[in-house]
Parts: structure tokens; C-alpha cells; sequence
């Protein structure tokens, strides 16, 4: 198998990841619920997590980051938990459904209104035409940090600038960059960062969080047992625990950790180097074939995503044979970005999704595009 698929999952983990994950499956106790070794283990592994992803993404406080079960609902958390009624909302059409239905679903019950950025055919954002979106009300824009379809990166600490301009939030979805792309809370002035951990943070699903600015009140998601403050009858106001209730996933943490402390010691920007270095040799590979489209690239930065289309050929065909006739893994369809797909005109279509790991190697990218050059002769 050549896994490609790495914006869903990464597959490929360092292998400490696993060796965490086992060793505090057959030693942690629940995080805050004991005062025994088992539980004041599992407690410090999640301290050190909270640090070491807060240290991460350039913010100085832990205790400001809290742990959820993936960025989807990291970003339903901050979205629904900052919104008033009579509010406004900005995003853009480069959305994954994972900001784009809180949003609708706040609109559809009357809560707050939301106006969305188009995204140009190359993939591209217009910053004046996202400014122009703010109005009086506007209490946050929720953006993604980078297109789940195409890669390109957007310019957030712009957006942060201008939605403070505006006297909004920046909530931002980092599940395509958290641990591929540097993110800087504190020079950026972001607000919200929300993440997931089984992307390029190497950790295993069911993992994320948000890591949110001091003095930013988010109303909790879910309430109940925190493990302190128990004959409250409010939930703790205070963070992390505002924001997480019941046992924490603190196994699935455990090999987070692991995760972050390898991109660390690595280097975020030597993982992007290498990473891009694979997807620019598959796109120079795949660019002259004939019949190949390839998308966005609208001269922004990229992550390690290359996304292309077989003539008209339904996208779910060539990621067919490209697994049954290579063993190549890729994802087709509507990849959770119906207004991204709008915007690259590939709705009907889907695009092939190529999403390379520093994991992987030249040779598996040179059978990549072996593999689309012998597709694109059969289907010609
Ligand atoms: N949002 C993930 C993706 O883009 C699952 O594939």
C-alpha cells in the first residue's frame, strides 16, 4: 500500500506514538480523579501535552488549551460557544463542513447570520472583498488556516488584523496545518486555534482541542463531571476545565503527545520542506500528462496537497483504480468542502486528493505518477 491520504489521516506515525498509546492504556488512571500514581500519571502526561501544543502554536499559557475529540468539534465549541443572538458571521467558501454547518445551523434556527467569501476559480482569497464582509454586529469570522481540497494556505494573521479591525473574533481551523505549517497565536493575534490530532499532528483520531486567548469567555459545549468542583451546580468557569467535561481521552493524548514532541524536535519547517518537496515532484511529474487538471496553487503558499481530476471522469473512478490497480490510497469526492468544490467548478466531478506525508518517499511519489500517467492513457 502507498498511502497518500494524509489530510483524513495520517497513517504513516512516528513509532513512539504507538508505544505511548499502549504504555498508557495498561498505566493511566482518569486525569484529575484520583490522587494515586495511576491517575497523577495520566494527569501529567496531558499537562505536558497542553504545554508542549500550546508551545506549539505560540502561546504562552497552557491552561488555555483544552483537549476535545477532533477539531470539528474544537470549532463547534468555540463557534457556538461565542455567538449571541443577533450576531453576524464571516467565513469563507474555502469552509470545511466542519465551520460551514455550525454556521448554517446557527443561521437556520435565527441565532446569528453569516455571510461567506467566495473563493476565486485558482483557489484564491480577495482580503478586501473578506473585509468587506464585516458589519457592526460581526462577532467572529471562523476561517480555515488552509483548503482540506487544494492545500493553499491563507494569510490568517491578515484576517486577524482585519476582524479585530472590525471588533470580531479569529477563530481559526487548523486541522490541515497544526504541525505542517508554522502558527503563531501570539504574533498573529489569533484568537482560537482549533486542531485536530490525527493529521500532521501524528496522533491517533479522537484527539484536538482549542487553545483559546486569555480573556476570551467561551460559553461550554457539554457540562458534567470536571473532578473538581463537584457540588457546584455550574460547571468550572475556569480553564481548561471550562471547555472539557467527563473523563478525558487522555490514552489517545498520551500518543498526541508523542506526536507533537517528534514535529518539535524535527522542526515544523523541516516536515513542510520535506513534505512540499514530494508534492512539487508529483505535480511537475503529473502536470504535462494530457487530460490531467490539476487545481488550486493560486500563488499562495501550499501544505502537501496536490488535487487533480482525469478529464471529465468521476473523481471516484480514478481513486478506484488508483487503489485497486497501484494500491495507491487517495481520496475522491466532495472531501466535506461543498463551496471549495463550487468555486473549482469540480461539484459534479470531486477531485482526486493526493495528500503526501514527510513520511513517504520519492519512489512512492514517482509510482503516483506512473500510476495517473497509466490511468489517463486507459481512460483516453
Ligand atoms: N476533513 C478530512 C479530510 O479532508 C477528513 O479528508
Amino acid at each position: 500500500m502507498i498511502y497518500f491520504d494524509n489530510a483524513a489521516t495520517t497513517c504513516m506515525k512516528p513509532p513512539e506514538v504507538a508505544v505511548a498509546v499502549a504504555r498508557a492504556i495498561d498505566s493511566f488512571g482518569g486525569v484529575g480523579r484520583g490522587v494515586h500514581e495511576a491517575s497523577l500519571d495520566a494527569g501529567m502526561t496531558v499537562f505536558s501535552a497542553r504545554q508542549r501544543i500550546a508551545n506549539l502554536f505560540g502561546y504562552p499559557n497552557p491552561k488555555q488549551l483544552s483537549f476535545a475529540y477532533n477539531a470539528t468539534e474544537a470549532l463547534n465549541i468555540a463557534i457556538c460557544g461565542l455567538l449571541e443572538p443577533g450576531d453576524h458571521t464571516v467565513t469563507t467558501a474555502a469552509s470545511h463542513n466542519s465551520v460551514l454547518r455550525p454556521l448554517f445551523r446557527a443561521q437556520d434556527s435565527g441565532l446569528a447570520e453569516v455571510t461567506i467569501v467566495p473563493i476565486g476559480p485558482d483557489g484564491s482569497i480577495d482580503y478586501d472583498e473578506f473585509e468587506a464582509a464585516f458589519r457592526p454586529n460581526t462577532r467572529l469570522a471562523a476561517v480555515t488556516h488552509a483548503s482540506n481540497l487544494t492545500g493553499d494556505v491563507y494569510d490568517i494573521a491578515r484576517m486577524a488584523e482585519i476582524a479585530h479591525a472590525h471588533g470580531a473574533f479569529l477563530v481559526v481551523d487548523a486541522a490541515q496545518t497544526a504541525g505542517i505549517v508554522d502558527i503563531d497565536m501570539t504574533s498573529d493575534n489569533l484568537d482560537v486555534v482549533c486542531f485536530t490530532g490525527h493529521k500532521s499532528l501524528y496522533g491517533p483520531q479522537g484527539t484536538g482541542g482549542l487553545c483559546v486567548r486569555e480573556g476570551i469567555d467561551i460559553k461550554p459545549f457539554k457540562v458534567g463531571g470536571s473532578g473538581t468542583h463537584s457540588y457546584d451546580r455550574e460547571h468550572p468557569s475556569f480553564m481548561p476545565e471550562r471547555l472539557e467535561a467527563g473523563t478525558l481521552n487522555a490514552h489517545g493524548v498520551a500518543g498526541l503527545l508523542a506526536g507533537v514532541t517528534y514535529i518539535t524536535d524535527k522542526g515544523v519547517d523541516v516536515i513542510r520542506a520535506e513534505t512540499q518537496a514530494l508534492a512539487s515532484r508529483f505535480e511537475n511529474g503529473v502536470r504535462e500528462i494530457g487530460n490531467v487538471k490539476l487545481y488550486g496553487g493560486g500563488g499562495m503558499d501550499r501544505t502537501g496537497i496536490i488535487t487533480l481530476n482525469i478529464g471529465d471522469f468521476d473523481s471516484a473512478l480514478v481513486a478506484d483504480l488508483l487503489n485497486a490497480e497501484f494500491g495507491i490510497c487517495t481520496r475522491a469526492g466532495a472531501h466535506c468542502a461543498p463551496l471549495m468544490h463550487e468555486a473549482l467548478g469540480t461539484d459534479q466531478q470531486g477531485a482526486v486528493r493526493f495528500s503526501f506525508s514527510h513520511f513517504n518517499t520519492e519512489e512512492q511519489v514517482d509510482a503516483g505518477i506512473a500510476a495517473i500517467t497509466e490511468i489517463a492513457k486507459e481512460l483516453s
